[in-house]
């Protein structure tokens, strides 16, 4: 579509509202590159396999880091690649301060860093300090050492409950399903005390009471800022601290199994006063860890960063993460948990600029990464799907892909034209759905076996992602196979079938990217645009120079002419002032 310009939009001042926010402060100053930054996701054993194992490698990351400059981010997140026997695809680690044989070497890190580097992009390393893996050393150490020995007290061990110690400490249920308790047998044969997993069985909790774990934490974050690291990505930042006297605990049904919820979004929802904190979720104990690695940071030149996942909500409890001296960032799961529906996106958009403005950083957005269901398919699922499960063939109301991906290209085009720093998760740039087809003996997620196969898990988001059309594994790597199976007809998505092809959903990312960049929406500020007669599918605002438009209904609507401008993006082709269902545009603002 070319508009015409239509200057004449009358005093602007009276067509806008601020979502309650001056919008001078609606983002914090600050320079801190992490601030507006986009981020990639790379989950290593899905991104490029140099050495043909059909597991992605740090070798094969570095191969293609000229394809992740040219898609315009600044930085990328690699997901564990430290040793670990992989029960948990690598969540489950062994040593924190390795590379895992299956991934490379200390070496290929190295390498991997001083190329992204080279190329200006900074790079992001996942902690997990919740649990380790039932390999580690110090559990192996925590189970040979008698009761209440130190080797013990790095774990949260307690007794089981009746006569015979055989009943579990408490009612807690893992988040993969059964019980978040598993009892050991001791030394000599006979059965002994329970250890918690807030995850699988292989991964046993760490005790974060204990000083001597802190300090081992300590070690390793100054083991990879000495490497060079930028920064942290910390898993299930919000289970470190359990309530004293772990208290029994029953989840309402709606909570989501990594502890997003699953209804429509309201303003209580996204931001209630007050909500029920399980007691291994969320407690006020974290704090102090993290200004305690705050300041190891702080140790360090440059500019690193924290990046909390925690699944908590309200918004308001989760910006208690990134308070000054804490963590840096934390993932907007609220909004990526919001159905596609203007009215959700406004509540959570206004709903987390505001909490986190409250202490000084701008929120962040996700729409996609490897514990949900892509968003190329998430987005027409019908509302109420539990993140976490995944869907597969026997999944009812499996979304038309055709359906999926146009949302999810209009999705995507609002994210990133928000203020604040934007997560984007691999594949999410070529359209990957979900894979849903996969063979149940392919399937590997914890979920998937601890619920006898009643939650499919997370597998169909992770299936290696297409770099090139009619090749093998659309080459991924030079096997034919990967380790979990691609589905047949990928070639469409392939990275070389899209790349320089107008309309591709490569080229919409790559687009974006640089007009956000140009534009510098991410240290920008959202303005609705309120009284132009848009119904209640319609999202529009401003941020600095740039219009956006999103319909999110099923009807076309019409664009008034107080807002048309020259047309920059859009993500589906738009036919002169109309805009279609499900899609998004960016016009070039008129001066405000
Ligand atoms: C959150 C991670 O993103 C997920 O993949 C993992 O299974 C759990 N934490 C446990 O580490």
């Amino acid at each position: 579509m070319t508009t015409d310009l239509t200057p004449d939009i009358g005093d602007p001042n009276e067509t806008l509202t601020f979502a309650g926010l001056d919008r001078k402060t609606a983002v914090t100053t600050g320079s801190e590159w992490w601030r507006s930054a986009v981020i990639y996701q790379i989950y290593p054993r899905s991104f490029a396999d140099s050495d043909g194992d059909g597991i992605g490698d740090l070798a094969g990351i570095t191969s293609r880091l000229p394809a992740l400059l040219e898609l315009g981010i600044d930085a990328i997140w690699l997901s564990p690649f430290f040793t670990s026997p992989q029960h948990d695809a690598g969540y489950d680690v062994a040593n924190y301060c390795d590379v895992d044989p299956l991934f490379g070497t200390l070496a290929d890190f190295d390498t991997l860093l001083a190329e992204s580097h080279a190329l200006g992009i900074k790079v992001i390393v996942d902690l997990v300090p919740n649990h380790t893996s039932w390999d580690h050393e110090w559990f192996k150490a925590a189970i040979a050492s008698p009761e209440g020995s130190p080797e013990r007290d790095r774990y949260v061990f307690r007794d089981g409950l009746g006569p015979n110690g055989d009943i579990a400490p408490n009612n807690w249920e893992s988040v993969f399903g059964g019980p978040m308790w598993s009892r050991i047998t001791n030394p000599d044969g006979t059965p002994g005390q329970w250890y918690l997993h807030i995850f699988d069985i292989s991964q046993p909790d760490l005790n974060w009471e204990n000083e001597w774990v802190r300090a081992q934490f300590r070690d390793i974050l100054r083991f990879w800022l000495d490497r060079g690291a930028d920064g942290f990505r910390v898993d299930v930042a919000h289970g470190l601290i359990k309530e004293e006297g772990l208290p029994d605990y029953t989840p309402s049904a709606e909570a989501g199994s990594m502890g997003g919820g699953a209804v429509p979004l309201t303003p209580e929802i996204a931001d209630p006063i007050d909500a029920p904190t399980p007691p291994y979720w969320a407690q006020e104990g974290v704090h102090e860890i993290y200004r305690d690695w705050n300041k190891v940071l702080g140790e360090y030149d440059g500019e690193r960063v924290l990046c909390a996942e925690a699944w908590v909500e309200p918004l308001h409890k989760l910006a208690h993460w990134v308070r000054d001296d804490e963590m840096h960032q934390a993932f907007n799961f609220t909004y990526l948990s919001a159905n596609w529906s203007a009215e959700e996106l406004r509540i959570v958009i206004d709903t987390s600029i505001a909490a986190f403005a409250t202490v000084g950083a701008p929120s962040t957005w996700v729409l996609s990464n490897h514990d949900v269901v892509r968003h190329a398919t998430r987005l027409a699922l019908a509302p109420g799907h539990l993140q976490g499960d995944g869907i597969g063939p026997k999944s009812v109301g499996i979304p038309d892909p055709a359906d999926g991906l146009r949302k999810a290209r209009a999705a995507t085009a609002v994210m990133l034209s928000l203020p604040g720093s934007a997560y984007i998760y691999q594949g999410e740039e070529l359209g990957l759905p979900e894979a849903i087809d996969l063979p149940d003996e392919a399937r590997q997620d914890p979920t998937w076996f601890r619920t006898n196969g009643e939650r499919y898990g997370r597998d169909g988001c992770r299936v290696p992602i297409p770099w090139e059309a009619n090749t093998p594994s659309y080459g991924f790597g030079p096997a034919d196979a990967s380790w979990l199976p691609q589905p047949a007809g990928w070639d469409g998505y392939a990275r070389d079938q899209q790349s320089g092809v107008a309309g591709s959903t490569l080229e919409l990312y790559k687009l974006a990217l640089s007009l956000r960049a140009e534009s510098k929406l991410g240290m920008g500020a959202v303005a609705w645009i309120t009284d132009l007669g848009f119904g209640d599918d319609v999202l529009a605002f401003r941020n600095g120079d740039i219009t956006v438009i999103s319909n999110t209904g099923a009807m076309p609507v019409e664009l008034p002419v107080e807002v048309l401008g020259e047309l920059l993006l859009a993500s589906d082709p738009v036919d002169e002032a109309v805009l279609p269902a499900d899609t998004t545009v960016w016009l070039r603002a008129l001066e405000l």
